[in-house]
């Protein structure tokens, strides 16, 4: 029997619910290669620590994420779906991997520079500095192929490759292998309603700007109706002149499986007050199925802990493998048991 390709992706439990850029940029995807591949996914509770968190709060959203995977359709018995924090060893890992990343390396990600601009010196940590480090560690961990992710995150993906590739060449050329990120062109960035030229993101400045999977349909509506869309009146996919119609009609296409050109056809000449409620009847057909699973799957806390123990122990045995070999070649005296 060949194996599957190996798959890693993750995303940060850091708000009570995703929104429809990690559904659409990534899990999505995740879902419809499960199947052709041996998935792992994880929710990055270690990354979410970088900017401050509630405990309680961290605990819910970290259940809420797993929640929200499962009921989007990732399988939990044939993938691996865990909590990054359930396996030491991406902690181990991304230690040694920061020994051997440079500091103006790290300084270099857009998205570090982003973060830590908006939050001042003293109140960015050391840990969002080696945030993409501890990512590089995820995905070497599980010596993964392919990594699907939305374009935010492709230039850690690219320094994932590079740690991979420098320690292979000082350590030994089989530790890792080499990760390709998988971006989906046309859907690697929603943007949000309220303001079409940023991308829709957890921390956004404009809370009817982002469609959160767990909001109620009522609210999901009323969020489709007030995004922002131009004066000409025309439905016609422009990303230049037209930023906002042409996210709602990515969103639309996505969520509904027709083409662009289709959508455009059938609103010509019908203003956006249509459009808009045909997508408002798209987006809540699409997340409120998920909604109602993931709200089921929460009711039963234990079960769901349960699961995620069980996968964690599925993670660790591929991650303590990896590590082993990676501090053997380091030249870390074995322990004698
Ligand atoms: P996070 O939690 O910010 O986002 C999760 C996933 O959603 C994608 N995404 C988007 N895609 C399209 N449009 C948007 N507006 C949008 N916003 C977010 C992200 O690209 C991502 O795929 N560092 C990662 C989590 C991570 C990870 C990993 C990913 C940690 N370790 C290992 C892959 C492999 C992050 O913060 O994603």
């Amino acid at each position: 029997m060949t194996q599957k390709p190996r798959l890693y992706s993750g995303m940060q439990p850091s708000a009570d619910s995703l929104h429809a850029g990690n559904y659409i940029g990534a899990l999505l995807q995740w879902k419809d290669l499960q199947s052709t591949h041996d998935a792992f996914f994880s929710v990055v509770d270690m990354h979410a620590i970088t900017v401050s968190q509630d405990p309680a709060e961290l605990r819910e959203k970290t259940r809420r994420t797993a929640a929200q995977y499962i009921a989007a359709g990732i399988d939990p018995s044939n993938s691996t779906l865990y909590v990054q924090s359930h396996v030491p060893a991406h902690a181990e890992l991304a230690w040694v991997l920061n020994t051997i990343t440079g500091f103006g390396e790290a300084g270099r990600m857009t998205q570090f520079k982003d973060k830590s601009q908006k939050q001042g010196a003293d109140a960015t940590s050391v840990g969002l500095f080696a945030y993409p480090v501890l990512m590089a560690a995820d995905i070497l961990l599980y010596q993964t192929e392919v990594v699907p992710v939305g374009d935010d995150q492709k230039q850690h993906v690219e320094l994932t490759r590079d740690l991979a590739t420098r320690f292979n060449a000082r350590f030994g050329a089989d530790t890792f292998v080499l990760p390709e990120p998988v971006i989906q062109r046309e859907t690697a960035r929603i943007y949000d309603l309220q303001n079409p030229t940023s991308k829709m993101s957890k921390s956004g400045e404009t809370p009817a700007g982002i469609l959160w999977l767990l909001d109620e349909p009522s609210v999901t509506a009323k969020k489709i109706m007030r995004a922002v869309t131009d004066t000409d009146g025309e439905v016609r996919f422009d990303r230049e002149h037209k930023p906002g119609v042409s996210n709602l009609l990515t969103i639309f296409s996505v969520l509904s499986g027709r083409t662009i050109s289709e959508i455009e056809q059938e609103f010509a000449g019908r203003g956006y007050g249509d459009f808009k409620k045909a997508l408002a009847e798209v987006v809540v057909g699409a997340f409120e199925p998920i909604r109602s699973r993931a709200l089921e799957l929460l009711d039963d806390p234990a079960e769901l802990d349960r699961l995620l123990g069980v996968n964690a122990d599925r993670a660790s045995e591929v991650a303590e493998t990896t590590l082993a070999t990676v501090y053997d070649r380091i030249g870390f005296l074995r322990r004698a048991r």
